[in-house]
This record gives structure tokens, sequence and C-alpha cells, in this order.
């Protein structure tokens, strides 16, 4: 069976963004593949945090996996912090990497540029590195991620390349290739205030996104106040009509309607009437997960089942760890 591997920040609670990127994917994969989904706890230091805001996040972030429909039976679920085999596995990947390399990273630059270089983390700068041994450490063949993580797994893809014709012997790979996964439909969902900007979870204006706790009132709200155009006709066009073409691409993934069901539907109906219908089908999808994320952050399994996500991760992390150490002559050899 093929391995999936994804990750997703505890930098805040996940916005419909990220559940149409990436976790409405990860329900469908688990029934086909080994699977693993990881609360990547190590990435989100890399800009600072509130060491309570941070704990809390974690949790959340578990229970809202579950409640959209992970089953811990078919899928490992744990925390990135309680595998040791991460940072030390991203320690080799910085040592066979490029500074260069790390510098033409978008989401580096972007995120360097809005702070001042001078000031950003050195783990801003080598966080793909962790990204790869994330993904390397469990042989995964398949990573599914929105698209402005297309890079990183660019970075990975030759990263293994190179690691495996440099120290693989005899043709042998050390590391499985991994490949990128996107989603059909939604793997950029936009600002809901700025639609030629991602929605993003740690926007500091609140009415950008949508989170997935948004109680039905916000929801609505926030719909309304969504930025559309003046010409009032309900189309997908990215380029002339961002706003109006986020929200019918939100729609017809949280629906499973299809864009042009969607245009002919809404032929003759305004803006108004059109967001009041979304509104509706997100608090329907919404809903019943939050009732799941109470009754499970309330409950004593989550904890049980992070501590046995974490003990069955690291047995395989531990496994690709040694191969690489092995191969790179760190340390005594080591026996598998
Ligand atoms: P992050 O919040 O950066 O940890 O992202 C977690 C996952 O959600 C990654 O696979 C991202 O690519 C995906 N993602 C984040 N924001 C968006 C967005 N606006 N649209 C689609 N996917 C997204
Ligand atoms: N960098 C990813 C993001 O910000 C999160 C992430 C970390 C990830 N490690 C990963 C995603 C491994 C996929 C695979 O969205």
């Amino acid at each position: 069976m093929e391995t999936i591997f994804s990750g997703i920040q505890p930098s805040g609670i996940p916005t419909i963004g990220n559940y149409i990127g990436a976790m409405k994917q990860f329900v469908d994969l688990q029934n086909q593949y080994q699977c693993y989904f990881c609360i990547v706890d190590e990435h989100a230091i890399t800009v600072p945090q509130n060491p309570i805001t941070l704990r809390k996040q974690i949790l959340s972030l578990a229970a809202l996996y579950l409640a959209i429909g992970l089953d811990p039976k078919k899928a490992t679920i744990f925390i990135q912090s309680e595998v040791s085999a991460h940072a030390e596995a991203a320690w080799i990947v910085q040592c066979n990497t490029a500074i260069g390399e790390l510098e033409r990273m978008t989401q580096f630059k972007d995120k360097s540029q809005k702070n001042g270089r001078v000031g950003v983390s050195a783990g801003l700068l080598t966080y793909p590195p962790l990204m790869v041994a994330d993904i390397v450490l469990y042989n995964s063949n398949l990573v599914p991620v929105g698209d402005d993580q297309k890079q990183h797994l660019e970075l990975t893809r030759d990263f293994v390349e190179r690691f495996n014709n440099k120290y693989g012997q005899n043709k042998q790979a050390i590391l499985v290739m991994p490949e990128v996964k996107l989603a059909k439909n939604g793997s950029r969902i936009m600002s809901l205030q700025d639609p030629t900007k991602k929605m993003s979870k740690s926007d500091d204006n609140i009415k950008s996104f949508i989170s997935m706790l948004d109680k039905p009132e916000v929801i609505r709200k926030k719909i309304k106040s969504a930025v559309t155009d003046s010409s009032g006709k309900i189309e997908y066009d990215p380029f002339h009509k961002p706003g109006i073409s986020n929200l019918l691409g939100i729609f017809s993934a949280v629906s499973g309607r299809s864009l042009n069901n969607l245009e002919i539907h809404y032929e003759n109906a305004g803006y108004g009437e059109f967001k009041t219908d979304l509104s509706e089908e997100l608090v329907k999808l919404l809903e019943p997960i939050q009732v799941r994320y109470n009754q499970l952050l309330s409950s004593s399994e989550l904890d049980r089942i992070l501590d046995e996500g974490a003990s069955s991760a690291q047995q395989i992390a531990n496994k690709t760890l040694i191969r690489m150490q092995n191969a790179i002559g760190l340390g005594r050899k080591k026996k598998r």
C-alpha cells in the first residue's frame, strides 16, 4: 500500500482554505492509503508563538483532525515534536542543502520581507528542510497539500534525488521519491477581503477568513462582507472577477456541485442570494464538525490517540533515520 504524509501547523484555527486545500482530501485518502497526519508544531515556532496558546492550538488541531472524520484506526495522527527523529533528520537535510536553495523559497522571501530579514529566525530559512524530513521519514509516496506548498515539494524531490545519488550504494535508493497531490478543486482559496491574496489563518484581519470553528452568525457576516465587484454577474473568471470566483470555488468545493452548475443555477440571481446560500452551505458543513470537536476536546480519548500515534510514528521514523545515518557515516553503524 502506498503511503501518504501531510501536516498542518498549529499556528491558529484552520480555515476553510486549509479544509478545502488539504484536510478534506485527508479524509478521502485514509481509506486507500497508509496515512500519517501530523500536527507540525516545530514548524509553527519558526515565527513567535505564545506558549499557552500554542499548546491549546495543538490539541485543538488534533480534535479537528478527528472531528472532520479522520479515523485513528486507519490513519496515524501525531504531534511532530513527540517524534524526535524529525528534528534529527532535519539537521541531516540542512547539511545537504545549499543556503541559496532556501533563500529562493517564496514563502521565506514573503515572510522575511514582511518582517525584515535581520529580525526573522534562522528557523524560518531552514523550515523547508524540516518539511523534507517529515516527508522522507515515512517513505511517503504522496503528499496532499495546497498550491502554496508546491515549491517545498520540489525542494524535497531535489533533495531525495541528490541524497540517493550521493549516498546510495549500487544504485539502491535510500529515500523514497514523493509526489505532490493537489486538491482537484480549491488548492488555493483566497482571502475574503483581498481576493488576490491567499486565505491564511494567521491573517490580522479576521474578516478575511472563515475559521472552521466560526459560529453560524459569524460565517454569515463574513460571507456577507466578502469583497466582490460591481457587475452583479455570478461568473467564474478569476482574472477579472477574483472575489466572486473565489466564492464560487468555495461553494463548489463544499457542495460538490460543479462551477458550471452553480453559474447556471445563479444566472439570474444577485450576489445577496448567492452569498446567503453559500453561508448556509458552510454552516451545514461546519456545524456537525464543531459538535464533534467540542465532544472530543472534553474527552480523554484525544490523549490516548496522540500517544498511540506518536509511538507508531516513532517506529517507522526511527528506521528511516538510522538508514540515513548509516548512509552518511554518522556515529557507529547501527542495526536496522
Ligand atoms: P498551513 O496552515 O500553512 O499549515 O497549511 C496547511 C495546509 O493547508 C497546507 O497543505 C496548505 O497548502 C493548505 N492551505 C493553506 N492555506 C490554503 C488556502 N488558502 N487554500 C488552499 N489550501 C491552503
Ligand atoms: N509547510 C506546510 C504548511 O505550512 C506544513 C507542513 C510541514 C507539511 N511539514 C509538512 C505539509 C509535510 C506536508 C508535508 O502548510
